[in-house]
């Protein structure tokens, strides 16, 4: 019997980047029995749902999202055995496992972009996407890389140029073409058949390309210096274009055969543009088109209560929200708020209606880390230096211990361990009953017990003076949650109510409160209403 709600409504998901959760082999590199090992803390955390990285065969031009091999797992990270450990022993401790999955493109190192590359009469010519140059040489059209330069690399060996929307050692691949649609479903399969839960989708906008390659417009908001340079054109000729919305539902249907399985797409779009992948009733596209916004948009009352309304009303009735804090694609909440608010921004992520998704570390308050150039990994800063491109900040090692290398690994990881690893870590943080982990704790535990947090309604969402409040409502259940966003006292009017507050960010309060709660700088409530 399926139960009354899917298991991924009420379910927090963890984010791992699997390079930098745990070394086991001592290469300096995280991996799977490294994670394994570590999956009691999770328990512990309270999280549903772990999401790993791309952990593939890979030359790793972009840290696993240059896959070689969609069917395996690159021997950095262990074997396919290792991962029928980690799927077991994650299912035995209730926790579900979500991997990535790369439909746009592949490593040029792949059997299948070897083969195309090898001649224009090669029957995998057409699972890439060939054009011949333009008139004076150059490239086909005017699309430009993601990671800066044009989209399009010359292959001497047979004339023509391919594209690729990240690296040019990511080809792209032709989604049109019906034999890498059923070759990339079957890569689906295998996954979904050794017990995956479910798969986050990369580049997900991006899998069909305009079929007359027209040059794509100037982008009369672009900011230089401070926009990705690839943010010169619009993107409306080589992202969401019709057909794409078929291939979602077609994942669907086929995610769907194998029982409460999850999808959840990468797509930085605004709100409107969101709401297609969820597809009708009739005709269900993915579950959980990622909502970014959190990310993107200011940090302050007004911006946020308009943000949490907007995208509540723009929901279909059969629409489920997510929200996103973090991930290794943006800089660490910490470091964009400050340790302070960044408690308040934890209250906020898991207070939310819809699931959200928690990255590796943010539950430490792990900052980003300042990278030597000596030591910068990431393509994306080495094409584009120097403007906050790079992503190897927001990737480093998880600060387990004050010990050596943070615990993460007994010798000098890929990335350096932040300076402060010596008190932001888990087993201090363990510790000490007001710290970060332990509020991580406090609210995934009060998330667990209170439906009208995992799956209640939200209303009168509104804003007081510094404070940001929303409730949470379930079988007559009430519940206020009241965030000061500023670093002075505040209050917020409770009218005629009265409640007692269950949570409070400073960890250190649960008292009974009549007509105004008030709160300290940087600090949140959530109060149950009487
Ligand atoms: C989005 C991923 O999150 C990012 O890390 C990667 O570089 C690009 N897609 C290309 O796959």
């Amino acid at each position: 019997m399926q139960a009354a709600t899917p298991w991924w409504q009420s379910a927090t998901i963890y984010h791992i980047y699997p390079r930098s959760f745990q070394d086991s082999n001592g290469d300096g590199v995280g991996d799977l029995p490294g994670i394994n090992a570590r999956l009691d803390y999770l328990v512990e955390l309270g999280v549903d749902a772990l999401w790993l990285s791309p952990i593939y065969p890979s030359p790793m031009a972009d840290f696993g999202y240059d896959v070689s091999d969609f069917t395996d797992i690159h021997p950095l990270f262990g074997n396919l055995a290792d991962f029928e450990v980690l799927i077991r022993e994650a299912h035995a401790r209730d926790l579900r496992v979500i991997l990535d999955y790369i439909p746009n493109h592949s490593s040029d190192r792949h059997p299948w972009f070897q083969a195309s590359r090898a001649s224009r009469d090669d029957p995998r010519r057409d699972w890439y996407l060939w054009r011949d140059p333009a008139p004076d040489g150059g490239p086909p059209n005017n699309w430009l890389s993601q990671f800066g330069g044009p989209a399009w690399t010359l292959d001497q060996l047979t004339g023509q140029y391919y594209y690729h929307a990240y690296l040019r050692e990511q080809p792209d691949l032709n989604w049109r073409n019906p034999e890498v649609r059923e070759a990339m479903f079957q890569v689906l399969r295998f996954w979904l058949e050794r017990g995956v839960d479910g798969f986050r989708l990369d580049a997900f906008r991006r899998l069909v390309k305009d079929a007359g390659y027209r040059d794509e417009p100037p982008n009369p908001e672009y900011c230089p210096g401070v926009d990705n340079p690839a943010k010169q054109l619009l993107s409306i000729y080589t992202t969401e274009q019709p057909e794409l919305f078929d291939i979602v539902q077609d994942m669907r249907r086929l995610a769907d055969d194998y029982g409460e399985r999850v999808l959840i797409g990468e797509l930085y779009l605004p709100i409107e543009r969101l709401m297609p992948f969820y597809g009708t009733p009739e005709a269900p596209g993915i579950q959980l088109p990622g909502n970014f916004h959190l990310l993107m948009r200011p940090w302050e009352t007004t911006a946020l209560a308009d943000l949490i309304r907007e995208y509540e009303a723009a929901l279909p009735a059969h629409g489920w929200p997510n929200w996103v804090l973090g991930n290794h694609d943006n800089h660490r909440i910490a470091s964009k708020l400050g340790p302070a608010q960044a408690r308040v921004a934890a209250m906020l992520l898991l207070t939310l209606r819809g699931t959200p998704t928690l990255y590796y570390g943010d539950e430490l308050g792990m900052q980003d880390v300042l990278i030597p150039p000596h030591r910068v990994q990431d393509p994306w800063e080495l094409n584009v230096p120097g403007q906050g491109f790079g992503r190897d900040p927001e990737r480093t090692p998880m600060q387990w211990t004050d010990g050596i290398h943070a615990g993460f690994s007994r010798v000098e990881p890929w990335l350096p361990v932040a300076a402060d690893a010596h008190r932001i870590n888990v087993e201090s943080e363990r510790a000490d009953s007001h710290s970060m982990l332990n509020l991580h704790r406090c609210l995934l535990w009060l998330r667990r017990q209170e439906t009208a947090l995992s799956l209640g309604a939200i209303d009168t969402v509104r804003t007081e003076g510094a404070c940001l409040c929303y409730r949470r409502v379930a079988n007559g259940r009430r519940l206020l949650v009241a965030l000061n966003l500023s670093d002075t006292e505040a209050q917020v009017s409770l009218g005629a109510g009265r409640g007692r507050i269950l949570l409070s960010t400073h960890l250190d309060r649960e008292d009974a409160v009549a007509g105004m709660v008030r709160l300290r700088g940087d600090e949140g409530v959530v109060v149950a209403l009487r």
